[in-house]
């Protein structure tokens, strides 16, 4: 990261904090000093978790949300990919509960000839992160040097990694604070987050998916979509296309939820199986980067690439690849079983017959973060076997005694809070339950939004 310079304006923090509380706009000097302050650690973890709550109440005006990205993204090193030939198109989402698209989705773009340089998080608040998960496969690693990101990006066409001391760590830290102190949910925190990183890893292009719903950070419809706005404004400033899918976060997206559990299930997808509404997200995110990467004329023509490459085996294949580049032991893509198994595992039955009225994304996030598969606080270690399979769906009828899910837990004290926790989050009614939220349903581009 670099050092304060010199000629950077001096930081007093709490006027800057007092400012920002007070509805004040910020000068970029002034913003950018505080932040890079922070960065540099003059401007301890305590001071930036009050301006960022101040920024929570208050927002950011849009040319501080400008200095916002600018010092992100600045903060380490812009990666060049220029020499990679292949157009290089990311994908990044808001955040949501049993959300592992990018893992099945990072070797299914790249096997049909689209670079694929993909920086990821860590879990965030009450949703699970690709990083956090990615670590679970027995030695492999997300700490890739700059030069080792580039080689392997222009050898096999996509590298895995997290915002290291050279890519965007500024974000990496400030991350790590909004996870714990309640400052995730904010527009301008999360466009310049996302953004941030995102433009500093060499892309030509970006997908956004837009988390909506009550599991999202922003569950609102029209937050969801002033965030796309937000990031595709962002992206046009910096000559970046970028595409947005709007989708729900209403309920857990797939099965599993936890961080091995979620290599598994991409695995399984991978291999041709896996839950219907993850092989129907990861296909319509790969036919949009398809598009964007001018690997597919359509949006339809890169559906049938990506269903190809999913039956045939080459985005299985191309997963080892990945992580045997990573130092991963590339077996687990043909043996689940390698990865972290948890010792108790406790199925949770329907008490009653009835409909599936609800299975609560947001409570369920939270009860895995208390399994131990996300961080309450800042230094916490995650366990990397724990978490939830659930089977039910909202809308499915059900009879007592059935099973809805399985609780995969370190004791059976925390496999008993677990089940608890989700015969609570997981409703059943008496009567046939309102259609839960479309999967997929706005599409957001600079022309503006079409519903799907
Ligand atoms: N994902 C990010 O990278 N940053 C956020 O702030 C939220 C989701």
């Amino acid at each position: 990261m670099d050092d304060v310079s010199d000629d950077a304006p001096v930081v007093v923090a709490y006027q800057t904090i007092q400012r920002k509380r007070d509805g004040l706009e910020l000068e970029a000097a002034e913003l950018e000093g505080f932040f890079r302050a922070y960065g540099a650690g003059t401007v301890p973890d305590y001071q930036m978790a009050a301006f960022l709550m101040a920024v929570f109440f208050r927002g950011l005006s849009p040319a501080e949300l400008a200095a916002l990205v600018e010092v992100n993204l600045r903060s380490g090193a812009v990666v060049d990919l220029s020499d990679v030939s292949a157009r290089k198109v990311d994908k990044h989402s808001t955040g949501g509960v049993g959300d592992k698209v990018s893992i099945p989705l990072a070797p299914l773009v790249s096997c049909l000839g689209v670079a694929v340089p993909m920086i990821s998080g860590r879990g965030l608040g009450h949703t699970g992160g690709t990083l956090d998960k990615l670590e679970t496969i027995p030695g492999f690693r997300t700490d890739l040097s700059l030069a080792e990101f580039r080689r392997q990006v222009a050898g096999i066409g996509s590298a895995l990694i997290g915002q290291t001391g050279e890519i965007a760590p500024l974000d990496r830290k400030l991350y790590a604070l909004r996870d714990v102190t309640g400052t995730v949910e904010s527009i301008p925190l999360i466009a310049s987050s996302i953004m941030g990183k995102k433009l500093a890893e060499g892309i030509d292009a970006l997908l956004l998916d837009v988390k909506r719903g009550p599991g999202a950070f922003l569950p609102e419809l029209d937050r969801a979509l002033l965030l796309a706005r937000t990031m595709i404004a962002i992206g046009e400033r910096y000559g970046r296309e970028v595409v947005a899918l709007v989708t729900a976060m209403d309920r857990p997206l797939g099965y599993a939820v936890g961080n091995a559990l979620e290599i598994e299930e991409s695995i399984l997808l991978l291999q041709g199986e896996g839950p219907p509404d993850l092989r129907q997200l990861t296909l319509a995110q790969a036919a949009e980067m398809l598009v964007l990467g001018g690997v597919a004329a359509s949006l339809d023509a890169g559906q049938r690439l990506a269903e190809q490459a999913l039956a045939d085996g080459r985005a299985l294949a191309q997963l080892r690849r990945i992580v045997e580049a990573q130092g991963g032991n590339p077996a687990v893509a043909d043996d689940p079983a390698l990865l972290p198994q948890a010792p108790v595992q406790k199925v949770v039955e329907a008490e009653r017959d009835g409909w599936v009225a609800e299975v609560a994304a947001r409570a369920i996030g939270e009860a895995a973060v208390a399994l131990g598969a996300g961080r309450a606080t800042l230094d916490a270690a995650i366990d990397a076997a724990v978490g939830f399979h659930i089977t039910a769906k909202p809308g499915d009828r059900v009879g007592r005694g059935q099973p809805l899910a399985t609780v995969h837990a370190r004791t059976p004290a925390q496999g008993q809070a677990g089940a608890a926790a989700l015969r609570v989050a997981i409703r059943i009614a008496g009567e046939e339950p309102a259609a839960a939220l479309p999967l997929i349903s706005h599409r957001v581009t600079r022309a503006g939004v079409a519903e799907l």
